[in-house]
């Protein structure tokens, strides 16, 4: 069977579904392009006239919204509608971690995969090739596929039929544009080769022929799983290393452009931070070890949740640093902490470092001012689950009542007046450009800055006269005297 392309349906208008058919849509104006969610509020703010107003932020997004909102991109509610009309349905939902029942904690929570496959089954007309876009574990699509049959064989729709294709996303956030743009590789698993070649015809207006890879679609699912397990393990891997520099003299900066001349291992991310964070890899890790456990591979199983433990135990060790720095105690002190997002360029805080971190510090008394250029206090007070002490008074009695310390957002950087210490997470630009010199003179003395992105301008820093530890770093003062 031949299938003839015109309307295009994503479910799910979140980090991946929104992105991902705003450049489709940009790059194909002959198709029509409806994403939709069950969540108004999101679907309002893709809608909103203020692009500020996105309900996420990725650069070059707003140019292409601009480009195609209202003319081939539309975003709406109406689910039943954008899948009867529709030729292809990418199903974009959110896979979480299961948080109860059998595989709590590991493996991936499918209702909203299945809710959206059958809604599928029920409003779909004609053949529909429907593509699962998010990460899912192996073999998911067989519980797609079964959903989808029988309503094949039960439906008194008569003609109705599908062919169901994996086509996993690889964008990462903050630079999902550009990654869409360019991408390394558009992986496409199905048995169906028509619809294969249907869906690849897409990807052919601006993806070079010989980067569409096909696959069966057990492999597709898996390739996704093992590439951010992969990721993540070298995340992992440096960040260990980071710990080792510390205290032997060495520079994790330089071991990785040390390593990273070796082609087999390669330069891309090698620099360390304060652990991995986002949607993704640790929900996807703990997906792959569920899987191997459910096989009896218990070896791989340990292999990969080493990854995930070393990420926890690493931030928990900034924590400790800065306790320790401080001469023991943060109680009642002041901390600058700049960056809340799980990296730059994005307003995503999912599974971020700073999530633990702040969490820890004001477990610990310390008292926290909280700037992101992106994210919104609202975000910061879901993720503690810490209610924002917005009076602006930070120091003396609050603090002392409730024992615990507290925190406080700002958008603005003018905010080191009475710290004790700066901690970096989160490697904004702004950040690089802090005048130290002028800080300074309103921090309490002896006064830190903690850097866990390595960017802030280290001979400014020194020069102002402020202390300066920066992760995996071993030249500065612990030089050999750990041995
Ligand atoms: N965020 C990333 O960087 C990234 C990258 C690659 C792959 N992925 C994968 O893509 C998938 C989506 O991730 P995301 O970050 O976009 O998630 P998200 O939470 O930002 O968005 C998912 C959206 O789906 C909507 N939704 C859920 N059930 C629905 C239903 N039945 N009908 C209509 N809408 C529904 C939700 O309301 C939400 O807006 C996940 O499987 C994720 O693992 C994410």
């Amino acid at each position: 069977m031949n299938f003839s392309i015109k309307k295009i349906c994503c479910i799910g208008a979140g980090y991946v579904g929104g992105p991902t058919m705003t450049m489709m849509a940009s790059k194909c104006p002959n198709l029509i392009f409806n994403v939709v969610d069950i969540n108004e509020e999101r679907i309002k703010l893709w809608n909103h006239k203020d692009l500020s107003k996105l309900p996420i932020f990725e650069p070059g997004l707003r140019e292409l919204i601009t480009k195609t909102r209202g003319k081939n991109l539309f975003f709406s509610t109406n689910i039943k509608k954008a899948i009867s009309t529709a030729d292809i349905v990418f199903i974009s939902v959110n896979t979480p971690t299961k948080i109860r029942g059998l595989g709590a904690g590991k493996s991936s929570d499918l209702k909203w995969v299945e809710a959206s496959a059958r809604e599928v089954a029920r409003y779909s007309e004609g053949h529909t090739i429907v593509v699962e876009k998010s990460t899912l574990p192996v073999r998911t699509a067989e519980v797609i596929q079964n959903i989808l049959y029988s309503a094949e064989t039960n439906s008194k729709k008569e003609d109705i039929s599908f062919s169901v294709l994996s086509n996993p996303e690889f964008l990462a956030e903050g630079t999902a544009i550009k990654d869409l743009e360019t991408p390394d590789r558009v992986l496409i698993g199905g048995e169906n080769e028509m619809a294969m070649l249907a869906l690849s015809e897409i990807y052919e207006v601006w993806v070079p022929k010989d980067k569409i890879l096909f696959t069966n679609i057990w492999s597709s699912e898996l390739a996704k799983l093992t590439s951010n397990a992969f990721l993540a393990q070298r995340i992992s891997s440096i960040n260990s290393i980071s710990a080792i520099c510390e205290v032997t003299g060495a520079d994790v900066r330089e071991v990785s452009r040390a390593i990273g001349r070796d082609s087999r291992i390669g330069s891309k991310f090698l620099d360390s931070g304060p652990g991995f964070g986002g949607s993704c890899f640790k929900k996807d890790i703990l997906n792959l070890v569920y899987l191997a456990e459910y096989f009896g591979l218990n070896e791989v199983a340990n292999f990969w949740e080493g990854v995930v433990n070393i990420n926890n135990w690493h931030q928990r060790r900034i924590t400790e640093v800065v306790i320790k720095k401080l001469y023991g105690t943060i109680s009642e002190k002041k901390i600058v902490v700049l960056g809340f997002a799980f990296k730059a360029n994005t307003n995503d805080t999912r599974e971020s470092a700073a999530i633990k971190i702040c969490k820890d510090l004001i477990n610990e008394g310390a008292n926290l001012v909280i700037n992101d250029p992106k994210v919104s206090a609202e975000q910061i007070e879901n993720d503690l689950q810490i209610e924002e002490n917005s009076s602006g008074k930070m120091k003396g009695e609050a603090s002392i009542k409730n024992k615990t310390g507290q925190w406080s957002f700002s958008r603005d950087l003018n905010i080191f007046n009475d710290a004790h210490a700066v901690l970096v997470l989160t490697e904004w630009e702004e950040y690089k450009h802090i005048k130290w010199d002028l800080a300074v003179k309103e921090m309490v003395k002896p006064c830190w800055v903690f850097d866990a992105r390595s960017i802030v301008d280290i001979e400014m820093v020194k020069k102002a006269g402020i202390k300066l530890w920066r992760l995996g770093d071993g030249s500065e003062e612990e030089k050999m005297t750990n041995f």
